[in-house]
């Protein structure tokens, strides 16, 4: 998610569930091509499985792109044919080409053509007054043919005149039957579905209908969220609780810190950790003034996460 996460949060997220997928935020294929490489697409180890989505339009700018990923060891490039920016707009990719249904094809085609890793499309149910059943029937059939090798639907449309980013993912209403329309119709290929996904038990009414669940703001909002999806697969959360998952993470931040990394640019992944327990407030405002301060450390983290623990055994006392 553009503005919010980054390989530091997928390796925080990465210590929640050893089984969800992570993907990156949207990086364009002119920045992957001409940009600073390293620091757009360069991932730790541990982040597997982990995918890079692209943003772009021109099919050779996508398979090159596509390549120099898969080179970076992603394990799954995704387009992304759902962001509404203005600035996307201009550069006639994002949601705007659910209106363009061949290029996005030609686009899948020429990344297949580049790389061994799968491919796989992001896309709306349509956008502004484009019929739905004709907007992702259309764009997915011919994505599918194309070669892609599943899709991620956010299930509502984009307005792509008068609603900003945010808006357009709040107002268009959901639609999830369509969805599962796309699903039943395409039995043997993976389909995601995306969008207002909340809490594990949404999650699993879910997998009754389509292949995989996507979850957006809520597992950046609330990450113990994560804690309870390797369930899903039948096995055992990495740890036993966030309190666990945080020491876990030590090694990691502490790493960082030693290559001049802010604390604040850590744990601002972190801040929706604990929400809903006794001394989250405490825990968020410690690290919201401290992890700021020049020279903060692993012990401010530590002395965030003490607010929780106390205020857990005052409650339980
Ligand atoms: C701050 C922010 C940035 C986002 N950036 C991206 C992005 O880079 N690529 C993308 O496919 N979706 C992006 N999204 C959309 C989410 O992936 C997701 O489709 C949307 O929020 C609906 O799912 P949710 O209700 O689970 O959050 C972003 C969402 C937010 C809140």
């Amino acid at each position: 998610m553009m503005d919010w996460t980054d390989r530091h949060c997928r390796v925080f997220h990465r210590g929640l569930s050893r089984r969800a997928r992570l993907y990156t935020e949207m990086v364009t294929t002119g920045a992957v091509i001409h940009g600073p490489r390293e620091r757009l697409l360069g991932f730790s180890p541990e982040e597997h499985p982990v995918a890079v989505q692209l943003g772009g339009s021109d099919p050779r700018e996508l398979a090159e792109a596509a390549r120099i990923a898969e080179g970076f060891g992603y394990d799954e490039v995704n387009l992304n044919v759902g962001c509404p920016s203005d600035r996307v707009q201009d550069g006639r990719f994002g949601a705007c080409l659910m209106r363009e249904p061949d290029l996005v094809a030609e686009g899948v085609a020429a990344m297949k053509r580049a790389v061994a890793v799968p491919v796989t499309v992001k896309c709306r149910i349509g956008v502004d007054d484009q019929d739905p059943e004709e907007a992702l029937f259309g764009l997915a059939g011919r994505a599918l043919a194309a070669g892609a090798d599943a899709l991620i639907v956010h299930a509502r449309k984009a307005w792509l005149q008068g609603l900003s980013p945010k808006e357009n993912r709040d107002i268009p209403p959901l639609d999830y039957a369509i969805v599962h329309r796309l699903k039943a119709a395409y039995p043997a290929v993976p389909i995601a579905i995306n969008g207002g996904i909340r809490t594990m038990d949404e999650a699993r009414a879910q997998l009754a209908h389509v292949d995989g669940v996507m979850v957006g703001r809520a597992a950046y909002q609330e990450p113990e969220l994560l804690l309870h999806v390797d369930g899903l697969f039948g096995e055992a959360a990495p740890h036993a609780d966030a309190f666990a998952a945080v020491e876990a993470y030590e090694p990691y931040v502490a790493a960082r810190l030693a290559e001049g990394v802010r604390l604040a640019s850590i744990t601002r992944h972190m801040l929706g950790l604990f929400t809903g327990r006794p001394g989250a407030r405490a825990y968020r405002r410690h690290l919201a003034t401290e992890a700021v301060k020049p020279g903060a450390g692993l012990e401010t983290l530590r002395a965030a996460v003490d607010h929780v623990r106390r205020a857990g055994l005052e409650a339980a006392a």
